[in-house]
C-alpha cells in the first residue's frame, strides 16, 4: 500500500488517498480546535493518543457486530480505512445533559436522562453543524428513510456497548458524535471515536477526561486523554 495525496484536510485529521482506491490513509495530527475552529492549539502527543484511542475502540465494537471504515493501525499517528461515502449527517446520543442540549434548551449540566437522547446534525462547518430532523434528512435526501432508521439503530448499539464499557472503567459516557459512510450498499461507522468527540466524566467525582478540558481550559488536556485510556485498558506506547 503506497500512501498518495490528501484529498481531505479537516481539523484534527488529514486523510490520504492510495494505491488502492478502496482504502485512505487517516493521520492523526496534533492540533486541537473548539467552537467551530475558533480555538486553536497544538497539543503535544494528541494525534498519537487519539490514534491509539481510537483504533482500540473501533476494534471493540467490530467484536460487538458494529461494522467500521477501520482496517488497521499503520504508525503512531496513522491507520489505515475503507474508503467511505460519508453521510452528511452527525449522530449525538446522549446520556447526561451536558454542552449543547444544555445550553439549547436551558437544562443544567449533570442531569442524568432517564433514557439516552438522540440528535442528528447536519455536517457542516460553514454553518456551524445545525440541528436537524429527520424530516429534513428525508426532504432534502440526505440519507434514505432506510438508512436513518439503521443510523439510530447502529447509534443506540454503540452507545449500549460503550457505556457498559466505560462503565467497568468507572467512567461516564456523557454523550458522542458519531459520522456513517456508505460502502458497497454497508453502512460502516467512518470518522473517529476518540475523546474529541465524546464526553466522559469520573463516575464518582464528574472529572472530566474528554475535549471540554481544552474548550474550558481546565488543562491537562492530554493527560487526562491517556488517563482515561488507561483506566479502559488502551495502550498508547511512550
Ligand atoms: O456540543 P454538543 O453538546 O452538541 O456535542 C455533543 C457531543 O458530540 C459532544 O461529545 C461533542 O464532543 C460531540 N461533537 C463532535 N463534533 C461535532 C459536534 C459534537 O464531536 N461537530
Amino acid at each position: 500500500m503506497i500512501k498518495q495525496a490528501a484529498v481531505y484536510t479537516g481539523k484534527a485529521k488529514t486523510v490520504y488517498a492510495t494505491d488502492d482506491p478502496e482504502l485512505f490513509v487517516m493521520e492523526y495530527r496534533d492540533d486541537a480546535t473548539a467552537f467551530n475552529g475558533v480555538k486553536k492549539a497544538a497539543l503535544d502527543r494528541k494525534g498519537k493518543v487519539n490514534n491509539y484511542f481510537n483504533a482500540h475502540v473501533m476494534q471493540v465494537l467490530e467484536h460487538q457486530g458494529i461494522k467500521t471504515h477501520f482496517v488497521k493501525l499503520l504508525s503512531d499517528n496513522e491507520s489505515l480505512v475503507k474508503k467511505l461515502d460519508m453521510i452528511k449527517v452527525e449522530c449525538v446520543i446522549r446520556n447526561v445533559v451536558a454542552g449543547g442540549i444544555s445550553k439549547r434548551l436551558g437544562i443544567e449540566e449533570g442531569m442524568v436522562l432517564p433514557e439516552p437522547t438522540f440528535e442528528f446534525f447536519l455536517k457542516d462547518d460553514a454553518l456551524g453543524d445545525p440541528i436537524i430532523n429527520e424530516s429534513h434528512i428525508h426532504v432534502f435526501k440526505w440519507a434514505t428513510d432506510a438508512e436513518v432508521t439503521e443510523l439510530k439503530r447502529k447509534t443506540f448499539l454503540v452507545n449500549d456497548i460503550l457505556k457498559a464499557w466505560f462503565a467497568t472503567a468507572g467512567l461516564t459516557l456523557v454523550d458522542f458524535k458519531l459520522e456513517f459512510g456508505r460502502h458497497h450498499g454497508e453502512l460502516l461507522l467512518g470518522d473517529e471515536f476518540t475523546l474529541d468527540g465524546c464526553r466522559v466524566w469520573d463516575a464518582v467525582t464528574q472529572e472530566k477526561f474528554d475535549k471540554d478540558r481544552f474548550r474550558r481550559d481546565l488543562g491537562n488536556v492530554i493527560e487526562f486523554y491517556e488517563a482515561a485510556a488507561k483506566r479502559l485498558g488502551i495502550n498508547i506506547p511512550e
